[in-house]
């Protein structure tokens, strides 16, 4: 029987080389702090234990994880990826099995690849086990160091690799494997003699391959699986690549998404098979999609955007916080905020729904079959009932209210009449 598995995640580095607005595993990844990706593929192998090393931005991280049965290790200061190891040993008090390491940089990390090293440390005897990569671009990773029967020997970081070594091209990816308890003794060895002056996890290999003991590489043939980020350019290679992974989910289970290239789905976006996504559209947070609907081209939909079957969002048009029932158009240059539509509602090109008023939103209520005219704007709170109509231009002022089959027009907006016994628009 396997022994029991553990992940311990690394999220408290500073990320200097990033510069960024936010602490780097904060950094949002298409909905998702960063530290959260590998975190979910963490969860994905039901660890026993799963405890994040967060620094001083513990509190923040702490935030971005809560409910996800994560607790937490703090690291007084950076000093190393060794010494970040090394502040999670009280968390880790008294636990045996398989310890996994990964870095909170590190999102495309897949529970697949964390497998296969879980695999390959069981068959060779367990002990020490770390996957490495080949790529076109070593610049900044730790480079592996093998001798000449193939063996790994050692891990040289790039601040300390002689010219020699930087040319290697087989680098470490930055995820671990290691049994407990053994492990302490030799992680509380490591020294930080090094050009950056840390503790470096990577220094762990040499300790024990000159202890006689093995260490066992896998190396993982899809560097896409496992890239980091530690500046900018690195950033948006690794958005690209999760943008495509998201997408690709997508597609496979019979979304419709006419150009994938210029198509952005948040991680927490769900989409019904048979809806069609058209080019340049964005859709942001927790939005949720039926069959049947269209959204774009040039669409924005923002959290808490539920589209009904068969609803659409056409060009230039921008949802939020709102429900759109069944059927449901908001064709051309539109904004819908804090609003709920009923079935069937037209609401035509250009209407905006005020939903701020300076300090605080407020909700608009539309109900089924109604048709708001082009260039309406719904002062919120305000309702406007089944059946009902608002003329081109028209100002529905906060607190009105639109009864059911009326037609209101002007600035601001009056009773008119009744709508038509027909239903079509009469002004
Ligand atoms: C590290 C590896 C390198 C590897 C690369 C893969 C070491 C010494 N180097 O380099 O061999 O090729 O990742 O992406 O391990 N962290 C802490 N506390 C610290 C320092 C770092 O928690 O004191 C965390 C960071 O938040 C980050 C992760 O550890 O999530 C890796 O740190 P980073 O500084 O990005 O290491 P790299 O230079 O990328
Ligand atoms: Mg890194």
């Amino acid at each position: 029987m396997a022994p029991p598995l553990h992940v311990l995640v690394l999220a408290a580095g500073e990320g200097r080389r990033l510069r960024g607005a936010v602490p780097k595993v904060l950094t949002p990844l298409w909905g998702r702090p960063a530290v959260c990706w590998p975190v979910a593929a963490a969860r994905a192998l039901a660890p026993q234990r799963l405890v994040v090393v967060a620094g001083e931005h513990l509190p923040a991280i702490e935030r971005a994880l809560a409910g996800q049965g994560v607790s937490f290790a703090q690291q007084a200061s950076p000093l190393g990826t060794g010494h970040a190891v090394l502040s999670a040993e009280a968390a880790l008090a008294g636990v045996r099995g398989v310890l996994v390491i990964l870095y909170g940089d590190c999102p495309l990390v897949r529970p697949q690849l964390l497998q296969a090293l879980l695999e390959l440390h069981h068959q060779r005897g367990g002990g020490l086990s770390v996957l490495s990569m080949q790529v076109q671009d070593p610049t900044g990773y730790g480079r592996v160091l093998r001798d000449a029967d193939g063996g790994v020997i050692g891990i040289v970081e790039q601040s300390d690799a002689t010219p020699e070594q930087r040319a290697v091209r087989e680098v470490n990816a930055g995820v671990w494997a290691l049994d407990l308890p053994e492990a302490w003794a030799d992680l509380r060895r490591l020294g930080s003699s090094n050009q950056q002056g840390e503790v470096y996890l990577t220094d762990l290999v040499g300790l024990r391959v000159a202890a006689g003991r093995p260490v066992h590489a896998l190396c993982w043939d899809e560097p896409s699986d496992v890239l980091g980020f530690n500046d900018q350019t690195q950033l948006a290679e690794v958005r690209e690549l999760l943008r495509r992974r998201l997408l690709a989910e997508h597609l496979s289970r019979g979304v419709e998404i006419v150009d994938p290239a210029t198509t952005y789905i948040d991680a927490d976006v769900s989409i019904e098979p048979g809806a069609r996504i058209l080019p340049c559209t964005m859709i942001e947070g927790r939005v949720s999609i039926a069959g049947g609907c269209e959204v774009g081209p040039f669409a924005h939909l923002r959290e808490g955007t539920v589209l009904q079957a068969g609803a659409k969002v056409g060009n230039f048009s921008e949802t939020k916080a709102s429900v759109l029932g069944p059927g449901v158009k908001v064709n051309h240059l539109s904004y819908v905020g804090d609003a709920q539509v009923g079935a069937g509602t037209n609401i035509g090109a250009g209407t905006i729904t005020a939903n701020y008023d300076g300090k605080l939103k407020h909700k608009t209520h539309i109900g089924e079959r109604a048709f708001i005219g082009s260039g309406t704007v719904l002062v919120a709170p305000c309702s406007v009932g089944d059946d009902a109509l608002t003329g081109a231009g028209a100002v529905v002022t906060r607190h009105a209210s639109v009864g059911a089959g009326e037609v209101w027009v002007g600035v601001p907006a009056r009773l008119h009449q009744r709508r038509g016994s027909n239903k079509e628009p009469t002004v």
